[in-house]
């Protein structure tokens, strides 16, 4: 009986590998496929190694659909300040295999897709807003390396929690609560700038001292992790996210400080003038 056979690799519109080259699709697979967003590539490393081999209009999908994610939500971004923020995320996805934290890049590609999109886009949303303060080029991409990686530690937490659907147990809750930590001590070995480890394990701190994972207050939260804090937090309300609803980007830029000075202002403003640039 003919068999039909994936002449390519296939992949989701996220990038994650569906189904490698050579394998048989059967007419579940088929059915299933034609349900999803999919791409055939020319052949790249089994591994989903998305490394600068890969085919470059891979790395340019990857940024077309964040781009598109950012109108979605009526971010009107000026296309120049847009394509120089992702040309610096796109060396570190892409071009940066000789690094030690290059593994973590590619850990995080493969666990779950939402997770992936949400590091991209807050990393570019954090340089949209930190590429408006005096920062050095260097410094640009330590703070859009933190912001990839800022919920690395998540890689340690069950998928099925992180997936879950239905309201989570407090143990559950406790357990989220930990990626901050849990990130920090992954990057460990990494010998990463200040400035990334300090998003990393910051981000989820609050000025006025109502965060987590310390409860730490404005004076000691590093002004890097104050602006990816902000960039996440619009992000997670305004994305795909289990068990919460998506809301509006205006709603969520009005509830920010409502109950307290929680988010830099300049920041904030900063934000605000690029959504209309
Ligand atoms: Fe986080
Ligand atoms: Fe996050």
């Amino acid at each position: 009986m003919f068999k039909k056979v994936a002449k390519e690799n296939i992949y989701s519109e996220h990038g994650a590998l569906l189904l490698s080259k050579g394998s048989i699709i059967t007419d579940e697979i088929q059915r299933k496929l034609s349900r999803l967003n999919t791409f055939e590539l020319p052949e790249r490393r089994p591994l989903k190694d998305i490394s600068k081999n890969a085919p470059s209009n891979e790395s340019q999908r990857i940024f077309d659909n964040a781009a598109n994610r950012m109108q979605q939500k009526s971010l009107n971004l000026d296309p120049e300040r847009f394509n120089r923020s992702s040309l610096i995320l796109k060396k570190i996805i892409f071009d940066a295999k000789l690094n030690q934290w290059w593994m973590l890049t590619q850990a995080l590609f493969n666990y779950l897709d939402w997770l992936y999109t949400h590091s991209i886009d807050v990393a570019l949303m954090s340089l949209l807003i930190a590429s408006q303060k005096r920062y050095s080029d260097k410094e640009l991409k330590e703070i859009a390396l933190g912001a990839f990686l800022h919920d690395i530690g998540m890689l340690l937490i069950p998928k099925t929690i992180l997936t879950k659907t239905t309201t989570l147990e407090d143990s559950e809750k406790q357990l989220i609560k930990q990626h901050c930590d849990l990130g920090y001590s992954v990057i460990q070995e990494y010998n990463l700038s200040n400035i990334s480890v300090n998003i990393i394990l910051q981000h989820h701190e609050r000025l006025d001292g109502t965060g987590f994972p310390r409860g730490i207050s404005e004076a000691y939260i590093s002004p890097e992790a104050q602006i990816v804090a902000l960039a996440d937090v619009i992000d997670a309300n305004t994305s795909y996210y289990p068990r919460h609803t998506i809301k509006d980007i205006n709603t969520v830029l009005q509830e920010l400080n409502k109950k307290g000075l929680r988010f830099d202002a300049e920041n904030i403003h900063i934000f605000k003038s690029l959504m209309n640039s």
